[in-house]
């Protein structure tokens, strides 16, 4: 084992502080990263609070982090795919069985066994996983993605959560050219779906609830944007859409989007509030209407997801932090002040 340095946070109410963490040497087929940058998730901000406590509680130390872009500093004698200098990325998940039905489909968000980047049981060292806010992680290749060469790195970083979770639905709802999407909440998920959307070639509408962000929506890739509080520009859309994601961290009325999709649309969420939603059934019934979820991604696809960004030349919009202002970095995010992803710079950890 090595002592690692990271930021973690005591209790629900602690401010996040320096620590240090023990990782493991990396064995056969582990890959040892020195993280550059990670994007601050609003999960994270969930889980330091402990706000999924009834489905997730979070143990603490808690050390947050999932969206993790670094260089490879060691790998282990059986591992081909990466060497020391590669660039690197972790996601979400570092572990899974990699041999129950979901998993030999590529699907292992959905895997019984997986373990997520932080808060779950550690198989290797006992307690739980420890994130990315930290100078070094090790983590099984077959859980370590690529980096298009292209890409800005602190801008990539988001792309391996925020980026993910929004290219899967639009995805699996087969989201192309011709299709009228819309996307609500223009967070840190929120402005890359409406990226990506746009690169599909889809007629992108924003729902927002800040006036201020119209403008970048439009530069963003969007072709119309509404303020979701003005009933009137809402109803112009009713019955209209193939799809909508909701991207809101917070309680909003889910309803006033079922309304907007059209014969058979769907509306999948990916904002994880901490409180149940009520959903209107007969805005279901008529219109045969659907309501989904949709956690992460699949390893391969998130590749996949990675290589097309790079092709599109899509990262997120970040603001460039040192990890010594990611308490007043969450104190922002929690009243959607950012634009649109914080982004820390792994460096000025090397000055605590
Ligand atoms: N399903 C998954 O696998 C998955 C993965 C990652 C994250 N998540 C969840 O997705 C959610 C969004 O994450 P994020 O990192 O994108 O968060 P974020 O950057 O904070 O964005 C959330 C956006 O929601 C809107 N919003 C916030 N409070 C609102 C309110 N009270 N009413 C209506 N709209 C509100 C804001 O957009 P406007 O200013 O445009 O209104 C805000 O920018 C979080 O709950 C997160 O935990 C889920
Ligand atoms: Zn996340
Ligand atoms: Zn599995």
């Amino acid at each position: 084992m090595y002592n690692a340095r990271a930021y973690s946070a005591r209790s629900a109410t602690s401010p996040l502080a320096v620590a240090t963490v023990e990782r493991r040497d990396p064995t056969e087929h582990d890959v040892q990263i020195e993280i550059l940058f990670c994007g601050i998730c609003h999960s994270d901000l969930h889980q330091v609070r402990n706000e999924w406590q009834s489905v997730m509680p979070t143990v603490y130390p808690c050390i947050p982090g999932h969206e993790i872009v670094g260089r490879v500093a060691k790998v282990g004698s059986a591992v081909t795919g990466f060497k020391p200098g590669d660039l690197a990325a972790v996601g979400c998940m570092v572990d899974s069985d990699r041999t129950c039905p979901e998993c030999l489909a590529g699907l292992e968000q959905f895997c019984p066994n997986m373990t997520l980047t932080y808060n779950m049981p550690d198989k290797h060292l006992g307690g739980v996983t420890y994130g990315g806010y930290s100078d070094s992680v090790v983590v099984n290749e077959h859980f370590v993605l690529h980096v298009p060469s292209n890409l800005n790195l602190a801008g990539a970083a988001p792309l391996l959560c925020a980026g993910i979770t929004t290219y899967s639905p639009l995805h699996h709802w087969g989201v192309t050219k011709g299709k009228k999407v819309g996307v609500v909440g223009l967070g840190g998920l929120g402005h890359l779906a409406v990226k990506i959307a746009h690169a599909l070639g889809a007629h992108v509408v924003v729902f927002t609830t800040s006036p201020g962000k119209k403008d970048d929506a439009l530069r963003l890739g969007a072709d119309e944007v509404v303020v979701s509080r003005n009933s009137g520009e809402m109803q112009k859309h009713r019955g209209s859409f193939n799809f909508i994601l909701d991207a809101v961290s917070a309680e909003h009325d889910i309803n006033a989007y079922i309304q907007l999709l059209g014969r058979d649309g769907n509306l999948t969420i990916v904002g994880a509030p901490e409180k149940p939603l009520p959903v209107s059934v007969l805005g279901l019934i008529f219109g045969r209407h659907s309501l989904s979820g949709s956690p992460i991604g699949g390893i391969a696809e998130t590749q996949q997801m990675l290589d097309f960004c790079g092709a599109h030349g899509i990262t997120a919009e970040v603001e460039v932090i040192p990890i010594q202002k990611v308490n007043e970095a969450y104190e922002r995010l929690a009243k959607a002040d950012v634009k649109y992803r914080f982004s820390i710079d792994m460096a000025s950890l090397k000055s605590e």
